[in-house]
């Protein structure tokens, strides 16, 4: 399967492995680190960037991409919505099928709301899905939410909101029993005890996993959760703009069905904004490790209504994307492989850093590798450097691989690489959006009354860099508050008479910036979607 260029890099690869595995990699230096990022990670290319020039964040830059969201018109000014013909009526409306809405309508639920769940694909279409490595949580007695915080707080640069980190820290553990209570089938040893390990940037083995699909069986079991309690889930039907009422409040969303593209009202006395990422957005042309629908919905709903964003100029490009084979360039590699041994290595069969940096540390130098040091390796859709899996199992033993990360061999089998025996190819990919729309230590937006957010939509949690696994924990933690929260809300709501008067006002702000486009948002699918009916 590989190249015959490739196959004189392997043998380097091989020619140096024993040297490499008798060594200790060495960290860099937080100097080595900040210079390394400046010139090498994406988040600072400034061309990649540009400012928005309407709303709560008026001023800051962001992605070129997501301001031209941000910039785009509604639906609903082209398209008239009959507010008083309402579809649903609930007390809480949940935007999103993914973990952090799953985990937000069974506590609602829970709790005794009315809880609906509006997803634009099928319940399960999301990035908790297509997670791998695993979720953080220190349940161990070596460990602390202390060292965990202190842990994330570092890896994000000292910029995650110490209230949203402190939540997420601490409510960790109970959120690990809480999945395991449901049925999720984590990683044990004989005596039933969670087999744990690292992750980058971690000083405490607490990654708990579910082999290497660790997201699809945390789905798996929320998802039965949400069908077994009869909480409707309104599919292939997404979420197009907010309702405010007359005070100013949010009252309930406008849908759209995806199939007969029909609107549709649904009122609602609190909402949750949980719509995940933006992977599809491609952000500088990167391939994602993203699902389908992962196109930023979310960021625009709120920034529309008035709700500030965070810290949206920051992007997570997970280190370890497939480079080569073409046909799944981008999917994710799990972190995982390198938490279980394996080294990242230059087409000279040279380790370049340690494998457990942070995340932003080590795209950067992959990138640096391929880039300015001409080391990487030639792939037909750019290039890569190494990541030397056979070590795997030369630590752990034969059969280490199939026991603990199956998914990633299977991945590599279906194009005749056996990764046990062969180091596979590897380049950053577009991950995770660190920034989102702000909020409080209660999951409820600063400054718009009754909307909540969770999950990826969220900024602040993770600062400008997020450590492996605390994702997985966070739409779990910050989605059940979220639900909480906003069934607790909903007891109090009486809603005024709704309208749409903001659409009107966001495009009139637009007309005054000078900002035209004849684009439409939230964008709900990737622009290479093919729209047949
Ligand atoms: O590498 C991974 O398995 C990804 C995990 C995460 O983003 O938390």
């Amino acid at each position: 399967m590989f190249t015959p260029e490739m196959m004189e890099s392997v043998k380097k690869v091989e020619a140096t492995r024993a040297e490499r595995m008798a060594m200790e990699p060495r960290r860099m230096t937080a100097e080595e680190k900040d210079a390394l990022l400046k010139e090498f990670h994406p988040d600072y290319k400034e061309e990649a960037f540009c400012e928005i020039k309407i709303g709560p964040n008026k001023g800051q830059k962001a992605p070129k991409e997501l301001v031209h969201l941000l910039h785009s018109n509604s639906r609903l000014l082209a398209d008239q919505v009959d507010l008083s013909k309402i579809d649903y009526d609930v007390d809480v409306l949940v935007i999103g099928g993914g973990g952090a809405g799953a985990s937000a309508a069974i506590e609602a639920h829970e709790a005794g709301a009315n809880v609906m769940i509006v997803t634009k694909l099928r319940i399960g279409d999301a990035n908790t899905m297509m997670a791998e490595g695993g979720i953080q949580a220190a349940d161990k007695e070596n460990d602390s939410p202390v060292q965990h915080y202190l842990d994330a707080f570092g890896g994000g640069h000292f910029a995650a909101r110490p209230e949203l980190l402190k939540r997420l820290v601490m409510e960790a553990p109970d959120a690990i029993q809480w999945l395991n209570k449901f049925g999720v089938m984590f990683d044990k040893d004989e005596e039933g005890n969670m087999i744990t390990t690292h992750g980058g940037g971690t000083s405490r083995k607490r990654m708990h996993a579910c082999k290497d699909y660790s997201g699809a069986e945390i789905m798996r079991t929320l998802r039965d959760e949400v069908i077994n309690r009869g909480i409707p889930v309104v599919e292939f039907t997404s979420a197009v703009e907010l309702i405010k009422d007359s005070n100013g409040r949010v009252a309930g969303a406008v849908l759209l069905n995806m199939e007969t593209d029909d609107y549709l009202v649904a009122r609602a006395k609190t909402v949750v904004i949980a719509t995940g990422g933006a992977g599809r957005m491609h952000y500088q042309n990167f391939p994602t490790s993203n699902h389908y629908g992962a196109t930023a919905d979310g960021l625009v709903l709120g920034y529309r209504v008035g709700a500030p964003l965070l810290y949206q100029d920051t992007i997570q490009y997970h280190p370890t994307g497939v480079a080569f084979p073409s046909q799944i360039y981008g999917a994710l590699v799990t972190e995982k492989v390198r938490s279980l041994g394996a080294m990242l290595v230059n087409v000279d069969g040279e380790a370049f850093m340690h494998p457990l940096e942070t995340r932003d540390v080590s795209a950067a130098s992959i990138i640096r590798e391929c880039t300015a040091r001409g080391k990487g390796v030639t792939t037909p859709l750019g290039s890569g450097v190494w990541l030397d899996t056979p070590m795997i199992e030369e630590i752990g033993g034969p059969g280490t691989i199939e026991k603990r990360i199956p998914a990633m061999l299977r991945m590599y089998m279906n194009y005749d690489i056996d990764m046990r025996k062969l180091p596979i190819l590897v380049y950053p990919t577009l991950h995770y959006q660190n920034g989102g729309l702000e909020i409080g230590g209660d999951g409820f937006t600063k400054v718009i009354d009754n909307l909540l957010v969770a999950g990826e939509a969220v900024g602040g949690i993770h600062g400008r860099n997020r450590l492996m696994g605390n994702s997985l924990l966070d739409i779990i933690v910050f989605g059940r508050n979220a639900g909480k929260a906003a069934a607790a809300r909903a007891k109090d709501v009486e809603l005024g008479e709704m309208n749409l008067n903001h659409v009107e006002e966001y495009a009139k702000e637009l007309k005054e910036a000078g900002v035209e486009t004849g684009d439409v948002s939230p964008l709900l699918l990737p622009k290479y979607a093919r729209h047949e009916r």
